[in-house]
């Protein structure tokens, strides 16, 4: 048994991470053909990207997948830690997995991602949660295949969570979910320790992939014929501080339009770290879609001084103006936490106000929750409950007011979208704009799916726009 520690996945110590390509062995290939898995992701896409490669690897040891858990010979989580609500809905759906392995004991019931690297989560699952046999973390998927193996031989409870990988493996199968957009890992982990959140304990520091390596990868969708690439990490725009003296994401970004895919996402920005060199390159390139992800959290100062963002609202302003500034058309969408420990009304004010300013086209709003094992959770102010709904409620109301009048601007305009599938109503697809917004609309032409088509809007909604192809 290997349990994670959380002093050390909150060290610092610098690692030496070795590189290294994943092959199956071969005494796996195959092994468990006529076995179903039942796999489910919460979470970022982070998250669901490594689900692809967990499902590249089931699939590479012969398993199928079901839709249905109750079909399933091995039943994976794969979890996700950024919230409460997120822990309960894993340990929910544990409870149901619990009563299958009643009546059909040979089953092996496995938890991987960010709760796994939680000391405090493995805990609980060893004194109340026997029956789940395999445990694994963020830092070691590429081990599926040797544990999941053991757990069938053994039928024990075997967990395996490794604090800090040594290594980045490349090459690790994928099964993409999506056939025209695909997510390209370029950094893991995070070292902004903002202090509510788990995600540099569960994630590791930042690590980059080599430049080689992920370009060697977005090359090869161009030739699969995909459209778009989303470029992830927790702060992409880390990128290559840790590895080059001169490569960073700005110079990736353009790299990577230079491959020709068609369209360019990348998510997710921290403020701090958005150089000018990546702005000049968003505003450069037309296949780097005018779309950022850019998480303000609050717009007060002293709760950005507590959250340890290490910016203020009027360097976070400055920022948002050069980008609507020098990106023609850019769209920006933001992350915002309202009931932070200490939050007042005039705070919270604050927070509206900058809304108020900077009128996000789409914003994810979150009630503050208590992480264990965060410096937060032991910040003094704890906001009552109710009123982080009431806040959650008004600030919401604000974000949907500015989403509306937004999507109202494109009426009668035209946009470029990317047909991802046909809806139920006949004549019916729907796909996303550049600008990255839900367009639902109707073509008497059949249309190929994967194809950019230019839609005239002719509704606009809160969330999405109607409108015909030209
Ligand atoms: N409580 C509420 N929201 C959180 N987030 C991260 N940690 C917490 C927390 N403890 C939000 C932030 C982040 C997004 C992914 O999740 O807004 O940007
Ligand atoms: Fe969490 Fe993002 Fe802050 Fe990193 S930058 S600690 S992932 S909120």
């Amino acid at each position: 048994m290997l349990l994670p520690n959380a002093k050390e996945e909150a060290s610092f110590d610098k690692i030496d991470y070795k590189r290294h390509e994943f092959s199956l062995d071969d005494n796996y290939k195959n092994k468990y053909k006529g076995k179903k898995f039942f796999l489910k992701t919460y979470g970022c896409q982070m998250n669901e990207h490594d689900s692809e490669n967990i499902v590249g690897l089931l699939k590479e040891m012969g398993f199928e997948e079901v839709e249905d858990y109750t079909k399933a010979d091995f039943l994976l989580l794969n979890t996700c830690s950024i919230r409460e609500n997120a822990h309960n809905k894993a340990f929910g759906m544990l409870g149901r997995f619990k009563h299958l392995k009643e009546s059909k004991p040979n089953i092996i019931i496995g938890l991987c991602g960010c709760m796994a690297q939680e000391e405090s989560v493995c805990d609980e699952l060893i004194k109340n949660y026997k029956f789940v046999n395999l445990v694994f973390g963020t830092h070691n998927i590429d081990k599926l295949p040797i544990l999941l193996d053991k757990a069938f031989t053994n039928n024990k409870q075997n967990i395996e969570v490794l604090s800090r990988e040594s290594d980045l493996v490349e090459k690790l199968p994928v099964f993409r979910v999506n056939k025209y957009k695909a997510y390209v890992n370029i950094i893991y982990g995070c070292n902004k320790f903002c202090t509510y959140c788990i995600v540099p304990y569960t994630r590791g520091r930042e690590h980059s992939r080599k430049r080689e390596d992920i370009l060697e990868e977005v090359n090869s969708l161009v030739k699969d014929g995909y459209k778009e690439v989303t470029i992830l990490g927790q702060n992409v725009n880390a990128y290559g501080k840790d590895l080059y003296d001169d490569y960073f994401m700005g110079e990736l970004l353009e790299d990577i339009a230079k491959t020709g895919i068609p369209r360019i996402r990348f998510m997710t920005s921290h403020p701090w770290d958005f150089t000018d060199k990546m702005i000049d390159v968003i505003a450069k390139y037309d296949n780097i879609m005018p779309s950022i992800h850019l998480p303000v959290q609050s717009g007060s100062n002293k709760v950005l001084k507590t959250m340890g963002r290490r910016y203020t609202r009027e360097q976070y302003l400055e920022l948002f103006d050069k980008i609507k500034k020098k990106v023609p058309g850019v769209c920006v969408s933001t992350d915002i936490i309202v009931g932070f420990p200490g939050e007042s009304e005039e705070d919270f004010l604050e927070t509206l106000s900058l809304v108020e300013y900077c009128k996000f086209d789409n914003a994810f709003t979150f009630i503050y929750s208590e992480r264990v094992g965060t410096p937060a959770c032991r910040l003094k102010g704890s906001i009552p409950m109710n009123v982080r709904e009431e806040r959650l409620q008004r600030l919401n109301d604000v974000v949907n007011k500015y989403f509306l009048e937004n999507n109202q601007k494109l009426l009668h305009k035209t946009v470029k979208v990317l047909v991802e599938g046909i809806s139920d109503k006949k004549n019916m697809y729907f796909g996303y704009s550049d600008t990255n917004k839900l367009i639902n609309f109707i073509s008497d032409k059949q249309l190929e799916l994967g194809s950019i088509v230019d839609v005239e809007i002719d509704i606009a909604h809160t969330w999405s726009l109607d409108g015909r192809v030209k």
